[in-house]
């Protein structure tokens, strides 16, 4: 079976994110969508409401599964047994940082993890989660960027926020 982790800290999933989805779950039988629990970053939602997010905008996707892990990328996929990690590639921006992991998890992982990049559609390429965050902040319309379900849970924390 061809597995494959799209891992990431999906906070919170973007139209972009989910399109990287679509596309790599049809590359692979199986493909893990895996939430990066990192209790250093000031997160928006909390890892077990990014998963449960996930589930939902996935739902009807029957070959991805969603999940979280601690610590290092490569030890997670060697307890998966998963040998490819997928990630997503908007601009030349992202390729420096994209390919220092890309090439640390090959070379900590003896080749046993290997990255492929999926470039982002172009209607996507200015997406980011921080960008989407800043936008709900200041009361901007982020229908364009994230699913609508996702669209009300973001301005829901930030209305949290506020009282
Ligand atoms: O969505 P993000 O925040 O750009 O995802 C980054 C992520 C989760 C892919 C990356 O930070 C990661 O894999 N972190 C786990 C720690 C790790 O394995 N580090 C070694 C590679 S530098």
């Amino acid at each position: 079976m061809k597995t494959a982790v799209y891992p990431g800290s999906f906070d919170p999933i973007t139209l972009g994110h989910l399109d990287v989805i679509q596309r790599a779950a049809q590359m692979f039988d199986e493909l893990t969508v895996s939430v990066l629990d990192n209790k250093a970053k000031n997160a928006l939602f909390s890892v077990e409401e990014r998963v449960s997010i996930l589930k939902e905008v996935t739902k009807d996707i029957p070959n991805v599964k969603v999940d979280s892990f601690n610590g290092l990328l490569i030890d997670y996929a060697r307890e998966k047994d998963i040998h490819i990690s997928v990630r997503g590639l908007r601009a030349i921006t992202d390729f420096e940082y994209e390919l220092q992991i890309a090439q640390t998890n090959r070379k900590l992982s003896n080749g046993a993890l290997d990255t492929i990049f999926l470039t982002t559609s172009l209607e996507y390429a200015y997406l980011s989660s921080s960008g989407v965050k800043e936008i709900a902040a200041f009361g901007g319309d982020i229908s364009q960027c994230v699913p609508e379900y996702v669209a009300k849970l973001v301005y829901d924390k930030f209305e949290q926020s506020k009282r």
